[in-house]
């Protein structure tokens, strides 16, 4: 029982299996390398937690503005100006945990029919809130030749008569792919020339290897058509903090927040003042975890370099690699293989859209001995199927 927008709308693919491997934790099967979580291993800064106990101390516990603290919306609009090139005001800054941000974002924006640009592969959730919007996603292939980066000529083609919104996520979940300052300036003026909002995803913007970050909206006349995503959870370790925002023109901002005094109200009180140290306070904690996964990254490259059937190009930002497997299954049985052969959790590719089927999504925000235990392990497990390359 279940009402109509709802039938083709799947649980979060990536959610269920970090359940999955969660319950079986606590079913006493604790010998479980879990490479599916979308989140860094590393305990939240002290320097945060402490902000959020003073406010506890301070009795700072009670309903705030629904758009967030000011001092938040502040410190929030600063660093994007500062930072990122956008052009924006406190006034133009939504506190939500990013994920509500984009549901919001697209439920705000998104109408019956219209279709929606989105990189396949992408983290499934944009598909899922844009069909709970009544509208119709539209993959574009970023896997030939261009190392997952969803170029301007492949969004070019998908534009149509329907088209209202393109979707970027730049570093990219699950490729790590990081799109260049020329790409993003293809796809803003493309925007542009047809009239098209833009969403732009930039969560994992401070964990990136090489390249360069590009915030959309920092580009010329961008600011007025883009809602641009962002938040704590990624870059500080905040994940269960559940905060994070939105920055778009006033036109569009002010949905969101109607849709949030109908929902959130507004994201936990104290948990708004950790945000300001986050943002204000010193930032060496987060040079140092990117730091780390870079060597993570490097590692574990090199473990998938010793599995013959496993493949995929060096990634540039994000925690995540994304090879292809040469095994005649699918990536669901194949998840489902290592779990049960080698206790090994990864994510299906399939649930990040037709380009994933195939694939594994690897999260190597984990320790460098899971790692080399990890990759071990499924190298041992694949070593004993029948590989389908001659
Ligand atoms: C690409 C992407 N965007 C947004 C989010 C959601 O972030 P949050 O947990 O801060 O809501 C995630 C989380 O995995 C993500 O991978």
């Amino acid at each position: 029982m279940a009402a109509k927008r709802l039938s083709n709308v799947p649980e979060s693919g990536t959610v269920k299996i970090a359940n999955i491997v969660s319950k079986l934790k606590q079913d006493g099967i604790t010998d479980i390398i879990s490479f599916s979580m979308g989140e860094p291993d590393f305990s939240t800064p002290g320097n945060i937690v402490d902000a959020c106990k003073a406010s506890l101390d301070r009795h700072f516990t009670h309903y705030t503005p629904s758009a967030g603290i000011p001092e938040l919306r502040k410190a929030v609009a600063d660093q994007a100006q500062a930072v990122n090139g956008i052009p924006c005001s406190p006034s133009n800054v939504l506190i939500t945990p990013a994920k509500q941000a984009i549901f919001m974002g697209i439920c705000s924006l998104v109408d019956d029919g219209d279709e929606v640009i989105l990189p396949d592969p992408s983290w499934g959730t944009y598909e899922a809130c844009v069909r709970l919007a009544g509208g119709v996603p539209r993959y574009v292939s970023t896997h030939t030749g261009t190392e997952f980066r969803m170029t301007p000529e492949a969004v070019a083609e998908a534009i149509g008569p329907k088209t209202s919104m393109i979707l970027l996520n730049t570093p990219c979940n699950p490729t790590g792919a990081v799109m260049t300052k020329d790409e993003v300036k293809g796809v803003a003026d493309l925007a542009e020339d047809h009239d098209l909002l833009v969403m732009s995803d930039e969560v994992y913007e401070k964990i990136i290897f090489e390249g360069e970050h590009t915030s959309i909206a920092s580009l010329d006349g961008m600011f007025d058509r883009t809602v641009t995503i962002n938040g704590v959870s990624k870059s500080y370790a905040m994940t269960g903090w559940r905060l994070g925002w939105a920055i778009a023109p006033n036109s569009i901002i002010k949905h969101l927040n109607t849709l949030q005094t109908h929902s959130l109200t507004c994201c936990v009180s104290f948990v708004q003042e950790a945000g300001v140290e986050a943002i204000n306070g010193p930032q060496d904690s987060v040079n140092e975890m990117v730091r780390e996964f870079r060597a993570r990254r490097d590692l574990v490259m090199k473990c998938l370099d010793e599995i013959p059937t496993l493949n995929c190009s060096t990634p540039q930002g994000a925690f995540y690699l994304f090879p292809t497997f040469d095994h005649e299954m699918s990536s669901e049985d194949m998840a489902a293989y290592l779990l049960e052969e080698a206790q090994v959790a990864v994510t299906p590719g399939s649930v990040f859209g037709p380009a994933g089927e195939g694939r594994l999504r690897i999260s190597y925000a984990c320790s460098r001995q899971d790692i080399i235990e990890g990759m071990g392990r499924i190298k041992g497990a694949l070593s004993k199927l029948q590989s389908s390359v001659k």
